[in-house]
């Protein structure tokens, strides 16, 4: 089987690792952890890292960081992980949730300021799959209407927005580094920003807001800390990251060069001012495929290739709507959304495909097409 994705562990992941547990500085102080926040907020250009252990919790030490709580509203995409919803009702404020653009798969900026109320605190938009927003025009709303604007850049590292790095494009921004993520720790996460204030807010929130004394806590914090060796095999991921950034993309133009030609399928987005990471190669199956997605996925499962699906809109999410009261926008209707996800799929996306699997699955979804088409 051709897994949909796989971590690239090839460099000096396990020197470092080895060195932290014989140090003795096996959680969450040591040398790794700072150098990481450094240079990956550096590679971000920005001027604070603040790492924690997973994406979701990046996202909640960001909106707490910036003030946003109870009572308060935050705009995010529909089409999105549930872990960007979930970490604004973790901060207790309220989702409102807008549709996306078919041709950039992220929120669309012209249904923003529909659903801007006085509640309204903050903008969070996500850069899906790995292509970034067009952050101008949330900009110029967010001016307008005095709003944060949170970066969800989980799936984004490396990408770039008119030339600038995602989590500089805004006030705050967050990633992941789960394993299937362009670099990894395992677990893990990281808030960046370039707000000494905000940095030394989400620093207090991961860390229980221990304080002066010690034990006295003057906010609720948590214990949402990344381990020196989690940041070890950061450290080592980020020597290589252009590495595994140029061969996402390369992946990903083979893979357009061999798919440009097949009818019914919707390639990645690609926007001339974007540069898109292709975190995960997505495609949308349309009619003139001549069968539905899940049956092309179903087919690509027998041939021994893994896929996963487009996410599910958070309107659709059984968990919210039981709880319907807190979050009305569910009940509006999301077209766009709705049709990403019974359209969207995405392929194998690792780092270190090869070209003969590229070309052995793109061959097998010619197959498909033609033999259907008999
Ligand atoms: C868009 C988005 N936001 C947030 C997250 C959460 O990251 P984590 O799994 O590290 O908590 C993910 C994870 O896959 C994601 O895709």
């Amino acid at each position: 089987m051709i897994p949909v994705c796989e971590p690239t562990l090839k460099g000096n992941e396990l020197n470092y690792i080895t060195e932290a547990v014989k140090s003795g500085w096996i959680s969450s102080s040591g040398k790794y952890i700072q150098k990481f926040e450094q240079e990956f907020s550096a590679y971000c250009n920005t001027s604070y890292g603040v790492s924690c252990s997973n994406g979701t919790k990046a996202l909640h030490l960001a909106i707490e960081a910036l003030g946003i709580g109870k009572g308060d509203e935050v705009i995010i995409p529909t089409f999105t992980m549930i872990a960007s919803c979930n970490a604004v009702i973790y901060a207790g404020a309220k989702p409102v949730l807008v549709d996306s653009e078919l041709d950039t798969w992220n929120i669309d900026a012209e249904k923003i300021e529909e659903k801007i109320t006085p509640q309204t605190k903050a903008i969070m938009v996500v850069h899906t799959y790995g292509h970034p927003v067009d952050m101008d025009k949330i900009r110029i709303i967010a001016d307008k209407h005095g709003l944060y604007i949170i970066e969800d850049a989980a799936e984004a590292h490396g990408a770039e927005y008119k030339g600038k790095k995602t989590g500089s494009l805004s006030d705050i921004g967050c990633f992941s580094f789960y394993a299937n993520k362009i670099i990894t720790t395992g677990e893990g996460g990281m808030v960046v920003t370039s707000n000494e204030k905000w940095a030394e807010k989400a620093k207090s929130l991961r860390n229980h807001y221990f304080g002066h004394p010690r034990f006295l806590h003057s906010e609720l914090g948590y214990n949402y800390r990344l381990t020196n060796m989690q940041a070890a095999i950061g450290l080592a991921q980020l020597e290589k990251i252009e590495q595994l950034v140029n061969a996402r993309r390369q992946n990903a133009f083979t893979y357009n060069q061999f798919l440009k030609n097949v009818p019914g399928m919707t390639l990645p987005p690609a926007k001339e001012w974007a540069k898109n990471v292709y975190w995960m190669y997505g495609l949308l199956v349309n009619p003139d495929f001549g069968i539905s997605m899940p049956l092309v996925r179903e087919k690509l499962e027998a041939k021994g290739i893994e896929t996963r699906t487009f996410f599910i809109g958070m309107h659709q999410q059984p968990a919210y709507r039981k709880n319907d009261q807190r979050f009305p926008s569910l009940h509006s209707s999301y077209p766009v959304a709705d049709e990403l996800t019974q359209k969207g799929f995405y392929l194998p996306s690792s780092s270190h495909l090869t070209k003969e699997q590229i070309i052995f699955i793109t061959d097998t979804i010619k197959e498909i097409y033609h033999e259907n088409k008999q």
